[in-house]
């Protein structure tokens, strides 16, 4: 009986764990900042506190990088940086005024 009852839920939590990721954003990252992420396509790779195919702006921005930095990894990634994710490919026509506000903003999230 009690294995029935898991069997159950199981459907549930897998709706709950694969529903959060395919949110366009969190409420964590503001409108203006959303728009630019999705624009440039970083929201089909990158979610606020979930690892996608890369990891979680959480995660990112728990390294300190400097804006400056943050930017040069984008336009040129180090994919040493991340030995248990695949290489995210250099992004190089992102516009440097949007890229420069998504970075501003990574090096302030907690
Ligand atoms: C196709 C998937 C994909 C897309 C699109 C993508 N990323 Fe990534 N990103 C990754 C993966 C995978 C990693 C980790 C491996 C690596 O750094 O090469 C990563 C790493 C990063 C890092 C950390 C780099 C480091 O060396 O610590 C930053 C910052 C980042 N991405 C920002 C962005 C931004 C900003 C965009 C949009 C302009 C974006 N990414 C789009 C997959 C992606």
């Amino acid at each position: 009986m009690k294995y029935q009852k898991s069997l159950v839920l199981a459907p549930v939590f897998l709706v709950l764990f694969f529903a959060k990721p395919l949110a366009p954003k969190g409420p964590d990252i503001p409108d203006d900042i959303a728009q630019l992420l999705s624009k440039h396509t970083c929201s089909s790779c990158h979610a606020f506190a979930t690892k996608l195919v890369g990891p979680s702006w959480k995660e990112i921005a728990a390294r300190k990088y400097t804006k400056k930095h943050i930017m040069e990894l984008v336009y040129s990634p180090t994919p040493g940086n991340w030995p248990n994710y695949p290489p995210m490919a250099a992004l190089k026509n992102v516009p440097k005024g949007d890229l420069s506000k998504i970075a501003t903003w990574l090096t302030k999230v907690k």
